[in-house]
């Protein structure tokens, strides 16, 4: 076997070190990768493009074992072919290595991700479906790369509504007891959504209760122990809802890393001081504001960032403002993420300028808020029920579920009832965190269970179909073993499926610089894809009498397979051996 090319770049950056400066190196129909630097080359150097990329040609070191062919084209293109073997070998260094070659990043820093922030006492629908799977997602790649994630679910269980509900369940104190039988998360809703209607319709028609729940708020704020305890209640209360959606979901949240807004409590009035006190903040009707030449309203007037209002109430800037010194300061985070509703976006800049302003982002640190947009309906209008309400989150995964399961059913008759149901789940979670996924950031996307979970198009079931084909040809490879042949000539559907696995840590880096999990969604179903026409073309099992063959197709089987497993379970996406 030839040498073992080293794991830091790939087949193209390779090609691109031999060729010398800036190449403009891309994939290419006509060859396997097209160079277009010569010509700018040429430009700056008023020389003929076509004399000048024959001279490259006949100039460049003889790289017998990378580059099979070279041959200037058009008007002074460089047509590059890759030696079969080179493909084979890389592939065989990456196969060898756990991470498959993908490399840790260089200098890895501390990012605080802000993601999966549900409301106490309230629902979670689509909006926080959003939230919690990009979330996930970018946070598993980054710590895949190195970096040290620290999670933040940044809860809503702090603020005026509470004054309200603490005091319905003063007056009515067992609204929250759960049935003797226990409580499961559903039911546990159930009462929290009970008590909150109750109590919004008491708020709204009884002045002496509003009265009484706006004293109550104060108690609340002033950290009164037997109000503390009630609102601990709700949120206790809910935290057994969201763990029972997140289980569902299949995305693991741990109770250290629940930060709700309650935890910057005890920072507002300081942040509030320090904002005054250096004047980034001032007072306007009593309300101490944070005001941007390039923030105004329709009228024209300025916007501002509101940090506590004219009653001496705190309000959602407040606890953000408060939570970047916290994670600046304390958990030492040089890069702050949001993965938060696009509809939040002004929000979010406002917060950021005016930590600027102050200090507590500095250069070193970056800031982001990651958007999303709209789940929509089929009629392209935000996804609601007739009634115009949100729908529950936990209904739509339980009918991507159901829908899943009849899938599963229907292409596979030999799975037993149990296998149903766990694959039901596997490829139903799976279809709904693809859909999500695989839309590029800040677009809307349509809520389509039917197209989620086809077999065909790009869905997370044709990805995990085509895993699990893998496995299944693996299984009946029987003695032959999956081993690299550099000595073989590839087929182009080989070449293609190889190109494409060399290019895995590429997208991975690129996904954690632009933190864009569509793009390692969309490298995955072109793997798919090449597979699929690799396995039509090339027959594995049945390769003509030919050992050699048989073990390097199934090497490539092999490593098909777990570049889609290493890269589904980034996405958060389950790869069943069997459908
Ligand atoms: N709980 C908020 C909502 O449901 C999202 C919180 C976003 N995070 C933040 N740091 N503001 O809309």
């Amino acid at each position: 076997m030839a040498s073992v090319p080293s794991l830091s770049a790939t087949i193209q950056q390779r090609i691109a070190d031999v060729l010398g400066a800036d190449p403009l190196l891309r994939r290419s129909d006509r060859a396997d990768f097209q160079a277009n630097g010569v010509l700018g080359l040429a430009k700056r150097n008023k020389a003929n493009p076509r004399e000048l990329a024959a001279k490259v040609v006949t100039a460049l070191p003889a790289d017998g074992e990378l580059i099979a062919d070279i041959e200037v084209s058009g008007p002074g293109f460089l047509n590059i072919t890759v030696s079969d073997a080179a493909i084979t070998n890389i592939l065989a260094a990456r196969a060898a290595d756990g991470r498959l070659g993908v490399p840790s990043a260089e200098k890895p820093g501390i990012t605080v991700i802000d993601y999966a922030q549900p409301n106490v006492a309230k629902e979670m629908h689509v909006g926080h479906l959003r939230s919690s799977v990009i979330g996930d997602a970018i946070a598993k790649i980054l710590e895949f790369e190195g970096e040290t994630v620290i999670r933040r679910h940044h809860i809503g269980d702090w603020g005026t509504q509470f004054g309200m509900l603490v005091q319905y369940l003063i007056e009515h104190p067992h609204e929250l007891d759960a049935s003797p039988e226990g409580s499961d998360g559903e039911e546990s809703m159930s009462r929290l959504d009970r008590v909150y209607k109750a109590g919004r319709a008491l708020f709204d028609t009884d002045e002496e209760f509003k009265t009484r729940s706006r004293k109550r708020l104060v108690e609340l704020q002033a950290g009164d122990p037997e109000t503390l305890a009630i609102w601990q209640q709700f949120v206790d209360e809910s935290k057994i809802y969201f763990y029972s959606v997140y289980d569902k979901l299949d995305i693991a949240i741990r109770d250290e890393d629940i930060v709700g807004e309650s935890g910057y409590n005890d920072m507002l009035v300081e942040t509030c001081k320090l904002l005054e006190d250096t004047g980034v903040a001032v007072r306007s009707n009593g309300a101490l504001c944070v005001f941007f030449d390039d923030i105004k309203g329709k009228d024209g007037e300025p916007v501002p960032l509101i940090v506590q209002k004219a009653d001496g109430g705190f309000g959602y800037a407040a606890t953000d403002l408060s939570a970047i010194r916290n994670r600046v300061r304390d958990l030492h985070a040089d890069t702050l993420l949001y993965v938060v509703d696009v509809r939040q976006a002004l929000h979010f800049k406002m917060v950021f300028a005016t930590a600027r302003r102050a200090g507590w982002l500095t250069e070193e640190i970056t800031v982001k808020h990651i958007p999303f947009g709209t789940v929509l309906g089929k009629d392209g209008k935000p996804f609601k029920t007739r009634a115009g309400e949100s729908f529950r989150l936990v209904d739509l995964l339980d009918e991507a579920v159901d829908r899943a399961k009849s899938v599963v059913r229907e292409k596979n008759e030999e799975l037993s009832e149990q296998e149903i149901e766990e694959r039901g789940a596997e490829v139903g979670i799976g279809a709904i965190k693809y859909a999500d996924l695989s839309t590029s950031l800040g677009r809307d996307y349509v809520f389509d269970l039917d197209r989620m979970v086809s077999l065909t198009g790009d869905t997370s079931v044709y990805l995990q179909y085509a895993f699990a084909r893998i496995q299944s040809i693996l299984r009946k490879a029987g003695d032959a073993r999956p081993s690299p042949h550099p000595e073989l000539p590839l087929a182009p559907a080989e070449r293609a499926l190889g190109l494409l696995l060399d290019e895995f840590g590429n997208t991975l880096e690129s996904v954690s610089e632009t933190y864009e999990p569509h793009k390692l969604a969309s490298y995955l179903y072109s793997v798919a894809s090449a597979f699929a026409t690799f396995y039509e073309q090339c027959p594995v099992l049945k390769a003509e009498n030919s050992v050699e063959l048989r073990e390097n197709r199934l090497f490539l089987c092999e490593l098909t397979g777990r570049t889609l497993h290493q890269g589904m379970v980034l996405l958060g996406i389950r790869t069943p051996e069997r459908l």
